[in-house]
């Protein structure tokens, strides 16, 4: 029976990170303050590295219509695709806070996201890192969102 296995990086904390992925958590980390989450209390921050230096900043914004909200990765990848349509993305990270919460276990990207990163990969030619860290705790590097979609569906599928 055909199986589907990935390689993933699952680190003590975020100091096992290389310079760079540590800044791009750090960021993430840092942005979920921004978060505009008023019914969830669950503030989600997201930073884009561009090959340029750039950094780019995320977060959720939730609305009373709660399914008008958007995430924080969507949110920071559409900020970054507006201000830089054709600079390639190294690594994207992602990070959370809850005030209630623990604070301490990684989240990972929703479906949604998977979807929108996903697309992102394939404009972007290139796999794009996710470091996933909580305030404190393990990090995960997954290293392309494929890992995350298996049999997504993509621009190939889509023949018109
Ligand atoms: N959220 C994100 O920003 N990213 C995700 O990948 C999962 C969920 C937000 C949406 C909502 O504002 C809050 O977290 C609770 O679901």
């Amino acid at each position: 029976m055909p199986t589907f296995e990935f390689n993933y990086d699952e680190l003590p904390s975020d100091q096992e990170l290389s310079s760079q992925y540590f800044h791009l958590l750090s960021a993430a980390k840092q942005v979920t303050e921004n978060a505009y989450a008023p019914y969830s209390n669950f503030r989600v921050g997201c930073a884009v590295l561009l090959k340029n230096g750039e950094t780019l900043v995320g977060v959720n914004i939730e609305n009373a219509s709660y399914p008008v909200g958007i995430c924080a990765e969507r949110s920071a990848l559409s900020s970054a695709l507006s201000q830089y349509p054709d600079e390639t993305i190294i690594a994207i990270a992602i990070s959370y806070s809850s005030p209630e919460g623990e604070n301490n276990k990684a989240a990972f990207p929703c479906g949604m996201c998977r979807q929108f990163i996903s697309e992102c990969e394939h404009k972007n030619k290139q796999a794009i890192p996710l470091i996933l860290g909580a305030q404190q705790g393990k990090v995960f590097i997954i290293h392309t969102v494929q890992h995350l979609l298996p049999f997504s569906f993509g621009k190939d599928d889509l023949v018109i």
